[in-house]
């Protein structure tokens, strides 16, 4: 199957596609102890509550295993420690020992230095996958599905929570100004380094270059998942959903 890289190479960050690995595994190691103040600060709209609602409407209950890729601080786990009495059933995995350091603090479950392209768990070990606002910071997303679907087990669920520009260009220029200008020039002050404020400003530049949802949806179908949906709110949360 062919790559499918999320965005092509960003020059302002990094020139060549042999970098982006690398490039984005120091981001988030530099960054990571900002990132929860930067995420209270400036959630937009994807705050523990959307991330809970989002979960039980995947069908997220008691006695299931579920996998958080790119866990990060653990923003997203940490609210599936709310819906599973066993935390143990929840496992984090990010490339970033940073972030993991991070959510160690937050997360008494396994956590998994690795990343989403190949997971070092068993075939068919999971009931629900999810991945919370980190896709277009993965190298190929054919090969990622792929792994996904190994991981899941048959009827597993994956869960995919993204930001993506609305459709107008009123919505457009907004979300530019805000994400692509306030959110980084504030994060430098927030977070408190020039860490944070890059961080914030990979942010939006992979939200600007990312390919369009139908892509996503067609990777997922590709990968062999049925019942793919997104739902869309205000035009720029999106959760993608699909059956292993
Ligand atoms: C924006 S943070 C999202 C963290 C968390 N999921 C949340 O909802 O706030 C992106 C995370 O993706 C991780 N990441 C980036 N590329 C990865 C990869 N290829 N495999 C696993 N994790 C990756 C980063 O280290 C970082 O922790």
């Amino acid at each position: 199957m062919n790559r499918l890289p999320p965005h092509p190479p960003l020059p302002r960050h990094y020139d060549q596609d042999t970098r982006r690995e690398g490039f984005v595994r120091s981001l988030f190691d530099r960054g990571a102890s900002a990132y929860d103040q930067i995420d209270a600060v400036f959630s937009f709209g994807t705050g523990p509550r959307y991330r809970r609602d989002a979960l039980r409407r995947s069908g997220l209950a008691q006695g299931q295993r579920m996998l958080d890729v790119a866990v990060g601080t653990g923003l997203v786990a940490r609210e599936a420690q709310r819906v599973l009495r066993n935390p143990g059933d929840i496992i984090g995995l990010d490339a970033s020992l940073g972030m993991l350091n991070a959510a160690r603090r937050n997360l008494v479950g396994p956590l998994v230095q690795a990343r989403a392209e190949a997971i070092p768990l068993a075939d068919g070990s999971i009931d629900l996958i999810t991945v919370g606002y980190a896709l277009r910071h993965f190298s190929d997303l054919n090969r990622t599905f792929i792994e996904f679907r190994r991981v899941l087990r048959p009827g597993g669920r994956v869960l995919l929570l993204e930001i993506d520009q609305p459709q107008s260009r009123v919505g457009q220029a907004a979300l530019r100004f805000y994400l692509g200008g306030v959110v980084p020039a504030l994060s430098r002050w927030v977070g408190g380094s020039r860490d944070a404020r890059q961080m914030m400003q990979y942010f939006w530049d992979t939200i600007a270059e990312c390919i369009p949802p139908e892509s996503i949806e067609g990777a997922l179908a590709g990968a062999g998942f049925s019942d793919v949906s997104c739902d869309v709110q205000i035009g720029v949360f999106r959760a993608y959903r699909a059956s292993a």
